[in-house]
């Protein structure tokens, strides 16, 4: 069960029913962007201590409002110009 804040994937299929706040309104928000409805009860601080255990290697860029895509021109810097794709 993946949900987006931001520009970052979490996936909190093992911490759902851990949650403070409840299981139901996370699954709501499941496979969604769950942005506003976060930073409305959390404050960066459960950010910094959930990422390590929940945040996964996926970014979202939205390239409508540019949201995003600062993280992939630096990871592309990163590959020195560079672009790596899977087969
Ligand atoms: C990465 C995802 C999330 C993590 C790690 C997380 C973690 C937590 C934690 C640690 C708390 C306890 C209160 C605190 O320490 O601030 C909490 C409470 C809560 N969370 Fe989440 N949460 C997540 C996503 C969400 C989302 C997407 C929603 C809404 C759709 C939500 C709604 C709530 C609510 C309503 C509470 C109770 C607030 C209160 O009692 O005042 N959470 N959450």
């Amino acid at each position: 069960m993946l949900i987006i804040v931001d520009e970052n994937v979490y996936d909190v299929s093992e911490f759902v029913n851990e949650h403070p706040g409840g299981a139901k309104i996370l699954k709501r928000v499941a496979g969604k962007d769950a942005t506003k409805q976060f930073w409305k009860y959390h404050n960066e601080g459960v950010l910094k201590k959930y990422s390590p255990k929940l945040k996964v290697r996926l970014h979202v860029l939205d390239l409508q409002s540019g949201r995003g895509v600062d993280r992939l021109m630096a990871m592309l810097n990163v590959l020195e110009g560079r672009v790596v794709v899977c087969e």
